[in-house]
């Protein structure tokens, strides 16, 4: 029988125990097969065209799984079922299931086979206290064993396994779940177009690290540069639990009517682990809490950015970062591509970048920052590799040298007698890539050091670190792209074992970044693009194939530890390849995404995915990295980008220039933008600083932390959950103050549309500044001219800064707080603040303060009182201006005292407008923040 929408549909009803047909488990993932070769699988050939969008036409029979063979506590023996077997090798006969529970409420199920592969990750596995916790059930019937994970308190299956199709071969290993709710966001890296994952169809996701632009403009389920195997799942009732899979192989995952998950991975185990919530703050915190919280960027590093491949030379570059600057829009970061470097080497530059260091200690003296790019690979022939070698270093390996291709490897006397894997990425000749997994210390310590001797050339503050899938150039190809590029010389290819059968580049499953990709580009391997899955690393011990996942990680983690040794300061890294954890080391970005509006829209989802994997200082590439630009586009994108963490403009080589200085209205709406984002740094800080200590995201989307809960003065009243929002988002949650942006996000718009959660809403825009905002489904005018939507939620008392072009600069201006208070009248705030640059080893022993704002008014007065919860010794501006939205009604200016004694503020600064219920304070140095632990500023009103 053909399903149609409605057998569907009525299947998820009934779908809770096995023996009735569930969605369909995939058989035939290849692009090329038929029925003859899925019903020589064993598997059922049900062609379906138009019912149910992706579904696979060859289809696993019930009972795929194992039997329950015996239990000793919580290990369970599992013992391969008389169901059908897997067509990508034989299944193992015996598997373990344990189960443990991690700080009493995080589950970790462990489903595999002693001495397989654990990926090398070191995460601290640490968990925060919640009384919420979990349960593993185990059922079977008819041969099959499943399993559920329920949470105690509402005795909901947040994970139920009876789906079957569960598959433990030593390259295909197979989990797949029914899940309580449709409500799924994450897994990654991909370009989703939406936020919330969409089950009313199949569809197949890759994960392998790639080289691999996102393509926004239609529906694509490539892999891209990272691999985030991590899920927050929103209940019914409106719980919310996360699902982690520890597992660096190349893997997919299928989301499907039901709605269900099927996992597919070709190594290791299935480690899954499993956070309860239950709200999503919580989930994000037990998360992040277990594979490492974010590290705290320097203060700096929040600073707008301005980058581009293919500037000419150093000339170019001062001249786009003088026309910024002489635009006034606020700039602290000039980021150098890989131009600076002669002919494309890591450590060296360019002749037409003579003077650079010059222009670097210039831009330091205008309080500026520099982040050059540093590639993985290395020359095979010039003084940074000689080191290397000379060191002890490694390089990733073939597995022996019967291997090594011998044609690429005797044109370098420094390589010819090694096993090092030689391929091609932007230097003229072939690049060996450095091990990061080298277990002696001596790549780390030859990498520091060429750090170091770079950096005593050239002073940079933070690094790039791009190409870390890592990428090669042509693998496996006849002909690749370099041959034709005038920059690029021929070297000849890097081919790996693919003719015939290899168990690492030709594996009998190759998943969705093979099978999707070969669908659309001929001769895709997991090598595509990459070096050979058959490479080895820490001497043999780590098969490529298992850890280039890692890769990205692993550079990561000694970018940063060498940055921060050579530089004094911990600076910022952003990285291109990211794995769970890789946010503790590095920030990220979006990748080399197309100047589309189709791209501003997806950068939105991606910087709010990349906050639940961890990886809070995300943002894109402004402007759009390929394709050609345009004024309206740009200036939309800066709007945008100003409001994420990492905030670059990037551009490719050979497109017209696109900083904002470019055009006058970019110019205009990016100083607009800029300053607003200065302004609100120190709350933009405060956020990070959060997220490092606490592992909370800083960016949102209102779906789960806050559209779920309804706040009140701070106090959750109500849980609702809403659907369709996903391009607008908020910082943050925790901190209870919240901003809640709505960009921009289609051309020729002049109005947004926009959801305000139910709650008390004040502009922060050129529409009605101050106002307060009904809830709800609203229209707003968003002209260009104006900033874009953005809000402020009531209760929340929102420290800021005088802002200026620099973030160096802004720090010494004065601070202010914009008290937007709720209907009681009630605002609450916290700022955190340190010199911005000191390297955090503990947050027990980093010098910081802490002050957390309490605003409280009555129709007689008003109080604000600032706490100082953590002294530190930095020292602080004073706070000069305070600005309450909703005041009702005049104050006295001559009644204010400061803990009990008479201040005299400025009454021809402040002012009080009985139309927009403003108050704003301005006195030059009101309060010293530190002056006492407790400040207390109290006015009365003007008796009516
Ligand atoms: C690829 C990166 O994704 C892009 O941002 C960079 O400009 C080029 N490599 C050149 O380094």
């Amino acid at each position: 029988m053909k399903p149609n929408l409605q057998y569907f549909s009525l299947l998820f009803l009934l779908c809770v125990e096995p023996g009735i047909a569930g969605p369909r488990i995939d058989c035939l993932p290849e692009p090329s097969g038929n029925q003859t070769v899925c019903e020589s699988r064993g598997c059922i050939w049900n062609p379906v065209d138009n019912d149910i969008d992706g579904a696979p036409w060859c289809y696993f029979k019930d009972g795929v799984g194992y039997n329950l063979a015996s239990q000793i506590g919580s290990t369970y023996i599992l013992r391969k079922n008389n169901g059908p077997r897997n067509p990508w090798g034989a299944d193992f006969e015996n598997i373990q299931l344990r189960t443990s529970t991690i700080g009493g409420s995080v589950l970790n199920v462990k489903i595999g086979v002693d001495g397989r592969y654990e990926p090398p990750v070191d995460f601290p596995r640490e968990t925060i206290s919640t009384s919420e916790t979990l349960s593993f059930t185990t059922a079977s019937s008819d041969d099959l064993f499943w399993f559920s994970v329920i949470r105690n308190s509402t005795n909901r299956k947040i994970f139920d396994t009876s789906l079957g199709g569960l598959i433990f071969s030593d390259q295909f290993l197979q989990l797949s779940t029914y899940l309580p709710s449709e409500n799924m966001y994450g897994w990654g890296e991909n370009a989703h177009q939406s936020l919330k994952h969409n089950f009313s169809r199949y569809l197949t996701w890759g994960m392998l690290a790639r080289d691999q632009p996102p393509n926004s403009g239609n529906l694509d389920t490539m892999n891209l540069y990272g691999v985030h195997p991590f899920y927050m799942c929103l209940e019914p009732d409106g719980n919310a639990h996360g699902v982690f899979i520890f597992n660096s192989n190349p893997q997919e995952v299928t989301t499907a009517p039901g709605p269900s998950l099927i996992y597919r991975t070709i190594g290791g185990n299935l480690d899954i682990y499993f956070f309860p919530g239950p709200t999503p703050a919580l989930v994000t915190q037990q998360y992040l809490a277990f594979i490492g919280k974010p590290f705290l960027p320097s203060y700096w590093a929040l600073g707008y950015q301005l980058s581009r491949y293919g500037y000419s030379g150093l000339d170019e570059m001062k001249q786009r970062v003088g026309a910024v600057r002489d635009a006034g829009i606020p700039l602290d970061i000039a980021v150098a591509d890989i131009d600076y470097m002669n002919r494309y080497k890591d450590f060296s530059t360019n002749d037409n970048w003579a003077g650079f260091e010059d222009y670097v200690k210039q831009m330091h003296g205008w309080n500026m920052k520099m982040i050059p790019i540093f590639d993985p690979a290395v020359e095979a022939d010039y003084l940074p590799f000689q080191r290397a070698m000379s060191m002890g270093a490694k390089f990733i390996e073939w597995d022996d040298y019967s291997q090594v291709q011998q044609d690429i490897q005797k044109l370098y006397p420094m390589a010819k007698d090694t096993k090092i894997m030689l391929g091609v990425v932007w230097p003229d000749h072939h690049v060996g890539f450095p091990d990061f997994l080298d277990s002696t210390g001596k790549t780390q310590a030859w990498w520091r050091d060429e750090l170091e001797l770079y950096h005593s050339k050239l002073t940079f503050d933070g690094i790039w670190i791009d190409m870390n899938e890592p990428a090669n150039f042509g693998t496996n190809e006849l002909h690749p792209w370099y041959f034709d590029d005038n920059d690029h010389p021929n070297d000849a290819p890097l081919f790996c074992p693919t003719n015939g059968s290899n168990q690492w580049d030709l594996p009998l499953f190759q998943t969705h970044a093979v099978y999707y990709y070969g669908g659309n580009q001929n001769n895709a391997y997991l090598s595509s693009k990459t070096l050979c899955l058959t490479g080895v690393q820490n001497n043999g011990s780590y098969r490529f194939y298992d850890v280039k996942n890692l890769y990205g990680l692993t550079e990561a983690i000694q970018t940063q530890a060498a940055l921060m040794d050579v530089t004094g300061k911990r600076g910022a890294v952003v990285s291109r390849s990211t794995f769970p954890s890789a946010g503790r080391y590095a920030g990220h970005w979006l990748g080399d995404n197309t100047a589309r509006w189709e791209d501003l829209r997806t950068s939105v989802i991606g910087a709010q995915e990349f906050n639940l994997f961890g990886i809070p200082y995300v943002g894109s590439d402004v402007c759009g990295f390929l394709g050609q630009s345009n004024e309206e586009l740009c200036l939309r994108w800066q709007q945008m980008g100003a409001f994420h963490s990492f905030f670059r403009n990037h551009n490719t080589l050979g497109e017209p220039a696109q900083d904002p200085a470019v055009w006058p209205s970019v110019a205009s709406a990016t100083k607009t933008a800029n300053l607003f984002r200065y302004q609100y740094l120190p709350y933009l800080f405060s956020l990070h600083f959060q997220a490092s200590q606490n592992g909370l995201t800083v960016v949102h989307f209102p779906k789960t932390s806050f559209c779920f809960l309804q706040y009140k003065c701070g106090v959750i009243v109500e849980r609702r959950y809403y659907d369709t929002l996903m391009l607008q988002f908020l910082r943050c949650e925790e901190i209870p103050s919240s901003i809640l942006v709505a960009p921009v996000l289609y051309q020729g718009a002049v109005t947004t549309n926009l959801y305000l959660p139910n709650d008390v809403w004040y502009s922060l825009f050129d529409y009605k500044y101050g106002s307060q905002i009904d809830a709800g489904y609203i229209i707003v005018p968003s002209p260009t001219t104006y900033r874009i939507p953005v809000f402020v939620r009531g209760g929340s008392a929102v420290p800021r800064q005088t802002p200026t072009t620099t973030t160096t600069m802004s720090r010494h201006n004065p601070f202010e707080l914009l008290v937007a208070p709720c209907q009681m009248g009630r605002a609450v705030g916290v700022l955190y603040w340190d010199d911005g640059q000191k390297i955090v080893d503990s947050f027990d022993t980093h010098d910081f303060h802490q002050f957390n704002f309490n605003y409280n008014s009555t129709s007689s007065g008003a109080q604000l009182t600032i706490s100082r919860t953590r002294k530190g010794t930095v020292v602080l501006p004073t706070m000069d201006i305070i600005e309450i939205f909703n005041y009702p009604s005049p104050p006295n200016f001559r009644s204010f005292t400061l803990n009990g004694s008479t201040v005299n503020i400025n009454v021809q600064s402040s002012t009080y407008s009985g139309i927009t219920k403003t108050l704003y304070i301005s006195t030059k140095n009101l309060i010293d923040l530190t002056s006492s632990d407790v400040i207390s500023l109290v006015w009365s009103n003007v008796l009516k």
